[in-house]
């Protein structure tokens, strides 16, 4: 009989500070940077975004994630097995970001703790070798967390990229079982797209080296997510023997609604059928689909047997999809 690794809790978590577009417009404005609520709106649907204290990191906001989905998952935290983090914005450069978070939840059995780094791909990373590890027995109970502070690497000078992101976390409790849970998964990359979005600096001996801010090409990004992203959920519908029809839900990464919308067409599906929270989370990167699933979880929408389909999508250039039964 198969394993599967089904989702038994989920949580999510936003920094309380809220900035509206035409909140970071007025700050963006004492800069002499120009822009608009009309503009982001119409080029990304992106009307709010949360961005974190400055003293808040990664694990902090994962931390509050994590225990609202073991609240969910009704089980004892100390029965975490194995805890995979997905982040682009970890506390350090080392320790994993995975490790500070077992440790603040006060899980204190021995269990294994990493960082996966796929960018806005993360969770669907970070899902995909959690269920790997379950379908081996290597795992029975794993935590698996999408938590950035993208706010960090942005740099509010380019208006091009400082409107699009924003700060959250969103976490899954997953659990050996012999009913349906993750029925497949389809994982990309192609490194030879790494400078379209990237974070070119690093540290070296004692000193950044290289722009440590964002750049991103959108119109690249923009044509490679949209050209990728039904190929991989056609993949992962054909690994599973399901048909575009056969899915409830698409919880697509939230990185701008035009790119969503042209993925739900491409796959014959209504925007009735896609969990949209980019407009009031703007793209949180490897939160965004596990906020986005929360929330639909959370909101009634997303309900117990049905079938969800999960599309990530961003710096690597990195692509996947996971297809699971709720
Ligand atoms: N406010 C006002 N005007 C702006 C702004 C802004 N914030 N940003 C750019 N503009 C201007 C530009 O200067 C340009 O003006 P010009 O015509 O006078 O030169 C004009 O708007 C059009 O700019 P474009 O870059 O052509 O705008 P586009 O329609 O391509 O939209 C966007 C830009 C929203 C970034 C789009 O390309 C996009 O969404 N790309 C995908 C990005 C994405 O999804 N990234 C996340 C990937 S996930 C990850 O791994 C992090």
């Amino acid at each position: 009989m198969r394993r599967y690794a089904r989702i038994i809790g989920t949580g999510s978590y936003l920094p309380p500070r809220r900035l509206t577009n035409n909140d970071l417009a007025a700050e963006l404005a004492q800069r002499g940077i120009e822009t608009s609520d009309e503009w982001i709106v119409e080029r990304t649907g992106i009307r709010a975004r949360h961005f974190a204290a400055p003293d808040v990191a990664s694990s902090d906001l994962a931390l509050e994630a994590s225990r609202k989905a073991i609240e969910a998952a009704g089980i004892n935290a100390q029965d975490i097995d194995l805890i995979i983090v997905a982040t682009s914005t970890p506390d350090m450069v080392f320790p994993s970001t995975a490790a500070i978070l077992q440790h603040k939840l006060g899980i204190s059995n021995g269990c294994p703790a990493f960082d996966v780094q796929a960018v806005c791909s993360g969770f669907v990373y970070a899902l995909t070798v959690a269920d790997s590890m379950i379908q081996t027995g290597a795992a029975k109970r794993v935590l698996v967390v999408g938590s950035e502070v993208f706010s960090r690497i942005l740099d509010f000078n380019d208006r091009t990229t400082c409107v699009l992101f924003g700060d959250g976390a969103g976490a899954v409790v997953l659990e050996a079982s012999d009913q349906p849970g993750i029925l497949s998964a389809e994982l990309h990359a192609d490194g030879s797209h790494v400078g379209i979005l990237c974070v070119p600096g690093h540290v070296s001996g004692g000193n950044v080296l290289g722009d440590p801010l964002l750049k991103m090409d959108g119109q690249a990004v923009f044509k490679l997510a949209v050209g990728v992203l039904d190929k991989a959920a056609r993949a992962a519908l054909e690994k599973a023997g399901l048909q575009e029809s056969d899915v409830d839900w698409l919880i697509p990464h939230q990185a701008n609604i035009r790119i969503m919308q042209s993925t739900a067409r491409k796959l014959k599906l209504s925007m009735d059928k896609v969990v949209v929270t980019v407009d009031q989370h703007g793209n949180t990167s490897a939160a965004s689909i596990p906020l986005a699933l929360d929330h639909g979880v959370r909101s009634g929408q997303v309900k117990p047997g049905q079938t969800v389909l999960l599309e990530g999508v961003g710096g690597g250039f990195t692509w996947g999809a996971v297809l699971l039964k709720m």
